[in-house]
């Protein structure tokens, strides 16, 4: 008997053991799925790819990609390059298609040295008093006479700010030019849930991993993205891999070839620098910020950002979404704490201004917390670690696009009580918002078919939140 009891009691105890190491883990999921960790095969596309193929005829326009181009989305920036000659700088466009009343905007041509490197002629017009909700067809040209060659396109403006506008973003981030990248784009383009614009969150073609950032390696890209980014509007964040500092070659200028080739409306939302700006589009404020400019009190980036979030008419957007390159929550093991600087400064504000949530790259994998926040920490109290927080955005890193640096494996452990779920693979995102209260996310990942979610969450907006019947303490 005493014998029984005697095991009896070493097996409770064995079980209370177990349970107290399962309680270590209770915070959330890393994902079992295995991929293939060898990086030594990953490499961009070769140039003569398809994906990579100029358009036929002479000085014909490529690269084209387009996004909002004012405050409201009835905007839009449309981009271009031709190669030889400036060409035309004219936007035609119509709606609806069969119009023959047609009209017509200039823009402006750039073009940038970087080294030996001297790009095409990079065109950017803004058209502006769009009508709401309306499918445009539009034409450029890489001459201004009959004979030149003309490639058409079109695009979908976005409805008219309001509260219960039904709109869907995608997310990719860290895309690069990799079959991996191709993967990401194909399963992007191809998901049932059809996004209507495209949220990137930095680091666009990685040239920078080229020997004296070879340029050529930018135009390569602009013309794998087109066959989304000249249709639906792609909204720029930029990453480190946009910085493009090559001093031995002269080029010291900070994000030179992005800001050449990528226009957005800055100045529509008082900002005084393309790197950080916000829009509003359908249902959604997006607050862009740059991780790689300067953040700290007092300077412009921080000033505007400031002056920004008390602007947000939840009202109008109910949907605050921030974006910017380096997470503020990750516990991979790459990419460690780089973005606690800007969690030190901003996290309080996204509180504060109820966040719906937060999308960061940079870190080659995929995770989303919960809703925390850590901002009671005064330097004595000690109270440093993540808490709860029904006021907290979710915080969602969504680097995992492709490119050539491959995936970030290695992740810290255990893992953070603040981490839901977490896992080394790529993929894209899908933020569909059904009207002021209910938004689905879906995280999709490269091996799946086109419709499964890999990871899934409802957001209830938290500005909204109590106007949800029993959700008025909902943490998700
Ligand atoms: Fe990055």
């Amino acid at each position: 008997m005493g014998l029984k009891i005697g095991l009896s009691c070493l097996i409770l105890g064995l079980g209370l053991i177990i349970l107290n190491l399962t309680g270590l883990c209770e915070a959330g999921e890393t994902s079992s799925y295995t991929r293939n960790s060898n990086v030594s095969d990953i490499c961009d596309m070769p140039l003569d790819s398809d994906v990579f193929s100029v358009p036929p005829g002479y000085n014909a326009p490529q690269q084209v990609h387009i996004t909002q181009g004012d405050y409201e989305g009835r905007g839009v920036i449309i981009s271009w390059i031709t190669p030889h000659e400036p060409g035309s700088n004219t936007v035609t466009y119509w709606a609806p298609e069969n119009s023959n009343v047609k009209s017509h905007t200039d823009g402006v041509v750039v073009t940038y040295t970087f080294g030996n490197y001297t790009s095409g002629h990079i065109h950017h017009c803004t058209i502006k008093n769009l009508e709401y909700d309306t499918k445009y067809y539009y034409e450029i040209a890489g001459g201004l006479g009959d004979d030149a060659t003309t490639r058409q396109f079109w695009f979908v403006t976005p409805p008219k700010p309001g509260p219960d506008v039904p709109y869907t973003f995608g997310l990719i981030g860290d895309l690069g030019q990799t079959h991996d990248s191709n993967n990401t784009l194909t399963h992007y383009q191809f998901n049932p849930v059809k996004g209507q614009s495209l949220l990137f969150i930095g680091d666009l073609s990685y040239a920078d991993r080229y020997p004296d950032h070879d340029n050529n390696r930018w135009d390569t890209w602009g013309r794998f993205i087109e066959r989304s980014a000249a249709y639906q509007p792609w909204i720029w964040t930029v990453g480190n891999h946009e910085i493009d500092s090559v001093p031995h070659i002269g080029e010291t200028v900070p994000f030179k070839p992005y800001t050449h080739r990528f226009f957005v409306p800055f100045e529509a939302s008082g900002s005084t620098s393309p790197l950080w700006y916000s829009i509003k589009r359908a249902s959604a404020h997006i607050i862009v910020m740059s991780s790689y400019s300067a953040f700290g009190v007092y300077t412009p980036q921080w000033k505007w950002v400031e002056g920004e979030l008390p602007k947000v008419n939840r009202s109008e957007t109910p949907w605050l979404i921030v974006l910017m390159h380096c997470p503020m929550y990750s516990s991979n093991a790459h990419h460690y704490m780089e973005g606690e600087a800007m969690r030190v400064l901003y996290e309080p504000w996204f509180v504060e201004y109820k966040v719906d949530v937060v999308f960061a790259g940079h870190v080659h994998s995929y995770e989303r917390s919960e809703r925390v926040s850590n901002i009671a920490y005064n330097i004595v109290n000690g109270l440093c670690t993540p808490v709860k927080d029904g006021s907290a955005p979710v915080y969602i890193t969504i680097g995992d696009g492709g490119n050539s640096e491959g995936l970030a494996i290695e992740m810290t452990e255990p893992q953070p009580s603040y981490s839901a779920y977490r896992e080394a693979s790529f993929g894209h995102g899908m933020l569909n918002i059904k009207n002021r209260t209910h938004a689905h996310f879906g995280w999709h990942r490269n091996q799946d078919g086109f419709a499964v979610e890999g990871d899934s969450l409802w957001f209830i907006n938290r500005y909204w939140k109590s106007s949800v019947k029993g959700a008025g303490r909902a943490t998700i």
